[in-house]
């Protein structure tokens, strides 16, 4: 009964455990479901950035722990959970722009304490959670414009005490209330995007001191409710703050007067970016700002409805005005525009004015000659020509006395001679930016001023140089041509830039003494080495990548020294823009990682040494081989084979003529040399002239020395002399196993031995010895000695005459 209990109990038991095993399993393939959901994005490159942006993921892929930047943007992200994010505690970055995020679990961001960039524009957030910032201490970068909220809510940013840039508003943003920006109090820059602005409490924005920069769309406003939009500007408009407004129209009456503010403010700083305006506003604006110290005063992605009559603002005072910008204009009525003449009151002041991209194909003389203070002039990527530069320069007459810079980059101009004439009046122009134009030839000799330092003629049509350039220059752009060659001596030239055209090596730097940068990247350089940059003196940094380079093993390591760091000029393009374009196998691999082979590098050497360790192997093989007693088997075989061959050979024909002479000796004495005193003293005549008691006939010996057939070849005699025995006698002493050839007819014999005559073999020992005398390698001998007995030569006379008994019985004994 207990027993049974017992065990029931232990079933139970067992059961629970089973269960909880299971659940356990099911947990944990519930966790590895939802982490299979969550795909891998494995993109994160050495410096653990990882971008894993415009890859449709769904939810937030898994990234390595260690990752420093992650970037999400452009995917279909709608939410993140509350474990998305866990562990990632060294991200630095984090990009979740343009996805379709509509929820963040409040805990989405606890983990990640060192987040500096956070950016989630272009959502669907409705609802902004304070909680989501709580623990981001070290965040400095926070973006959150284009979601759809309406209001900031509590406030969310009080904890954030590094913030310096941030960024909010949306299309629906509605409401700004004092406390909204509760614990922000000094940005770099604040965009606010605010186009449809209904209700703003005075004073929202004004607690952030110091302000670098401040962005701000107030479309809706201006159009409708220029109080809020003077209000909103009046409360970020210092003196030190660079204001932006984007994206309005400023037509009408009314809306310029919402800078009333800010002008009253002496606000320095102003750029209008994506506007349009109207004469009358301009006008407006212009009185509105009459005496403020404005300095800057951009205008940009502009579009102008009117003709350009500004002249009602002349009473206006401008002079404060320092630096003007223009880029990308449109005049809508281009034709009726007039010229600027009467803007005198604008014009005079400036020191820097830029017109870029605003289809500008000419000013007008007189325009220029009322720009007496510029300095810096930058018309770049206009419609000039070179006739209507030569208009806008005045031709012969001066002007612009006072330009250091002129910035021509980009416009249609053809003819460098006419440019070098236009300029060289300008006695103070150090620099000319003439890039990007049509020069496709450069005249023999050239005009410039004598203070021109600074000459940009990249991305032209140039095939050639000519002395054309001025010994003054320092800095020469000569980038994206089609030259080959460059041979024009520049004594202060420091900087010098080539890259992009179909060098096939280095200019000679001698030409450039003073020369401290060189680009020459993209060309068609092969390899380059240190006497190459030797004649540089003062080379500093050098830029020679994106070449198709041989990879040689002189340019690799003299390559590789630079990159190190190790040479008098650094390499201050990126590593791996050094690529090898040949040999075929190395292609497109880094320079920098490149291990070229000792077999590749140093081949006569290679060649050497390896001949020489297998000349050194191949004695050693000798050696061991003539140690073990090789060569002598081989022979040995080689003999045996051969021998066999003839034996059959032999054989064949006796059997053919059938022959019964076989046997014509009783015995065959196989011994040494050294032993013949012996056998010829001893054995042949006791055996042969002695007759025998009991049998008449003397026995007939076989012996090398006498029988064998003069001419024939000494194995075939053997074996011969051998098959024509009935006995063979082998007459074993010291010298005997030194002789090869004794050694041969005891193998021999041993062979005829098993195959015919079975027990062929006697053994005399003339002298002492014993098995493990013989060598090894007579392991034949060896063995007959162990198995057969044998006859041993008495020192006694008188054991002699039973020696002599059983040696004649072992001979005629029976076969
Ligand atoms: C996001 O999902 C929508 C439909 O669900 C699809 O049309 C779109 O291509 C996806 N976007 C990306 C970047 O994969
Ligand atoms: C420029 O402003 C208009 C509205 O005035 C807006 O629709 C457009 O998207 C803006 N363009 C850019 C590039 O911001
Ligand atoms: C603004 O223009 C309207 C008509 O367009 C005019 O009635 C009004 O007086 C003008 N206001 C100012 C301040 O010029
Ligand atoms: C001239 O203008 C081009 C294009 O705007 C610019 O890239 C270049 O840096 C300018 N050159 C100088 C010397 O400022
Ligand atoms: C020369 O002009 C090109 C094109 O405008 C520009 O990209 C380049 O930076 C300029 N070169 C120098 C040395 O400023």
């Amino acid at each position: 009964m207990s027993l049974k209990g017992a065990s029931s109990s232990r079933m139970t038991f067992g059961a629970s455990c089973c269960c909880s095993l299971l659940l356990l399993s099911w947990a944990f393939g519930q966790t590895s479901i939802t982490g299979g959901d969550r795909s891998p994005c494995q993109r994160c490159d050495l410096q653990l950035s990882c971008d894993c942006s415009h890859s449709g993921f769904s939810h937030v892929p898994m990234v390595t722990d260690q990752a420093l930047r992650l970037d999400l943007s452009f995917n279909n992200i709608t939410t993140i959970t509350r474990d998305d994010l866990k562990g990632l505690s060294r991200l630095v970055a984090l990009d979740l722009h343009g996805n379709r995020l509509s929820s963040i679990h409040p805990s989405a961001f606890d983990s990640l304490w060192s987040l500096e960039e956070l950016d989630l524009s272009d959502n669907r957030l409705t609802v902004l959670d304070p909680r989501w910032f709580s623990e981001l201490g070290a965040l400095q970068q926070l973006n959150l414009l284009n979601n759809p909220y309406s209001r900031l809510g509590s406030p969310l940013f009080e904890g954030l005490v590094r913030l310096r840039i941030l960024e909010f508003g949306g299309p629906v943003l509605e409401e700004l209330k004092t406390g909204d920006l509760k614990g922000v109090t000094q940005l770099d820059r604040l965009t606010v995007r605010a186009n449809n602005l209904i209700r703003y409490e005075s004073g929202a924005l004004s607690y952030i001191w110091p302000l670098g920069q401040v962005t701000l769309s107030l479309r809706g406003p201006f159009l409708t409710n220029t109080a809020l939009a003077s209000a909103v500007l009046t409360d970020v408009s210092y003196p030190e703050t660079h204001l932006t407004l984007e994206d309005f129209h400023l037509i009408g009456n009314q809306s310029a007067q919402a800078f009333r503010g800010s002008a009253r403010k002496r606000i320095r700083k102003i750029t209008f970016r994506n506007f349009s305006t109207s004469d009358e506003s301009v006008v407006d604006m212009l009185e509105v700002i009459n005496g403020v110290p404005i300095t800057v005063l951009n205008l940009e992605e502009v579009t102008l409805t009117g003709e350009g009559r500004w002249e009602k603002a002349s009473w206006t005072d401008h002079r404060s005005i320092d630096e003007f910008l223009i880029r990308n204009a449109v005049v809508l009525d281009v034709f009726h525009f007039t010229s600027f003449l009467q803007l005198k009151f604008l014009l005079t002041y400036p020191r820097k004015v830029s017109v870029i991209n605003s289809q500008v194909f000419v000013m007008p003389c007189l325009t220029s000659q009322l720009l007496v203070s510029l300095q810096y002039l930058d018309l770049s990527d206009n419609l000039l020509s070179d006739l209507t530069l030569t208009e806008s320069l005045c031709d012969q007459k001066p002007t612009l006395r006072e330009l250091r810079v002129l910035n021509v980059s980009g416009n249609p101009l053809k003819s460098l001679s006419t440019i070098s004439r236009q300029v060289t009046k300008l006695t103070k122009l150090t620099h000319l930016d003439i890039s990007r134009s049509g020069f496709s030839s450069m005249p023999s000799l050239c005009s410039w001023p004598f203070t021109l330092r600074y000459l940009n003629i990249s991305r032209a049509k140039l095939t050639t140089v000519t002395c054309c350039f001025p010994k003054t220059l320092e800095v020469l752009d000569l980038s994206n041509n089609n030259l080959k060659d460059f041979r024009v001596t520049l004594p202060l030239l420091r900087e010098l830039y080539l890259s992009g055209n179909k060098f096939l090596r280095f200019p000679d730097g001698n030409l450039f003494p003073n020369l401290q940068t060189l680009a020459i990247q993209s060309n068609t350089l092969n390899l380059f080495g240190r006497s190459d940059l030797q004649s540089y003196r003062r080379l500093e940094k050098l830029q020679a990548g994106q070449n198709k380079f041989i990879c040689s093993c002189d340019f690799v390591s003299f390559l590789q020294t630079l990159l190190k760091g190790g040479g008098d000029a650094t390499l201050t393009d990126k590593e791996d823009s050094y690529r090898c374009d040949s040999p075929l196998y190395l292609q497109g691999e880094s320079v920098s990682t490149v291990h070229l082979s000792i077999l590749e590098c140093h081949q006569l050497l290679f060649v050497s040494v390896s001949c020489g360790v297998a000349l050194l192997l191949g004695s050693l093989l000798c050696v061991l081989l003539w140690r073990l007693h090789v060569f002598w088997y081989l022979k040995m075989i080689w003999a045996w084979l051969k021998a066999k061959r003839s034996s059959q050979q032999r054989q064949r024909r006796r059997n053919d003529e059938e022959s019964e002479a076989l046997i014509s000796f009783d015995a065959f004495v196989s011994y040494s040399e050294r032993d013949a005193s012996w056998v010829e003293n001893f054995l042949v005549p006791e055996l042969e002239e002695t007759n025998d008691s009991r049998s008449q006939q003397p026995l007939s010996l076989c012996l090398h020395k006498r029988d064998f057939l003069p001419g024939q070849w000494i194995m075939d005699n053997i074996m011969n002399s051998i098959e024509r025995s009935r006995r063979t006698v082998f007459v074993l002493s010291e010298n005997f196993v030194q002789s090869d050839w004794c050694r041969y007819e005891l193998d021999f014999s041993h062979f005829w031995l098993f195959d015919a005559k079975g027990d062929a073999a006697i053994l005399i020992l003339l002298e002492p010895l014993s098995r493990d005398d013989i060598p090894k390698r007579f392991y034949k001998l060896r063995r007959l000695m162990s198995s057969n007995t044998y006859l041993k030569w008495p020192e006694e006379e008188e054991r002699r005459e039973e020696f002599w008994r059983s040696l004649r019985c072992a001979l005629r004994g029976d076969d």
